[in-house]
């Protein structure tokens, strides 16, 4: 016999699932982001290190070509935020490079974030063709 609150949270799931079938599958949605270097000059690489509160997930040297790459499952109460610290030559630049109330929804289409690192900053894209400038250097 099912205890009355765990009576209740089936019906809170099953309620959820009903209400928002959409919000339902992005919880469970894999999340890949990628940023490649597109930036054409191969004597000064980008470095790219992104981290979030709790994960470190390391520097890399990327040179014209290179990607950079992760994937994370958003958590239900959304606060998952993955921020990149990117260097090039003398340049620095901070980006959210996935960040969960903002790409849940646009990055859905393919479940990709696509970063784009360009001579004049960096660019976003849901499905690997249309770029916009979202963080100039
Ligand atoms: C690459 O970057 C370096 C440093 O900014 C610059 O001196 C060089 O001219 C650049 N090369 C090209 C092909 O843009
Ligand atoms: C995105 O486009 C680039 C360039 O056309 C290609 O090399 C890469 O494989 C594509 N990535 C995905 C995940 O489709």
């Amino acid at each position: 016999m099912i205890n009355p609150f765990s009576r209740f949270l089936l019906v809170l799931v099953v309620a959820l699932f009903l209400i928002y079938p959409q919000a339902m599958a992005m919880l469970g949605t894999r999340y890949h982001i990628s940023i490649s270097n597109d930036i054409r000059n191969d004597t000064v690489p980008l470095s790219v290190r992104c981290k979030s509160k709790t994960e470190d997930l390391g520097m890399r040297t990327l040179f014209p070509g290179g990607v950079y790459f992760f994937s994370t499952k958003i958590d239900f109460f959304r606060t998952r935020l993955y921020f990149c610290f990117n260097v090039w030559g003398q340049k620095s630049r901070y980006i959210e490079a996935f960040k969960a109330t903002r790409d849940e929804k646009r990055c859905l289409y393919k479940s990709y974030c696509f970063w784009s690192a360009r001579e004049d900053g960096f660019y976003f894209s849901r499905d690997n063709s249309t770029w916009v400038n979202e963080y100039p250097w």
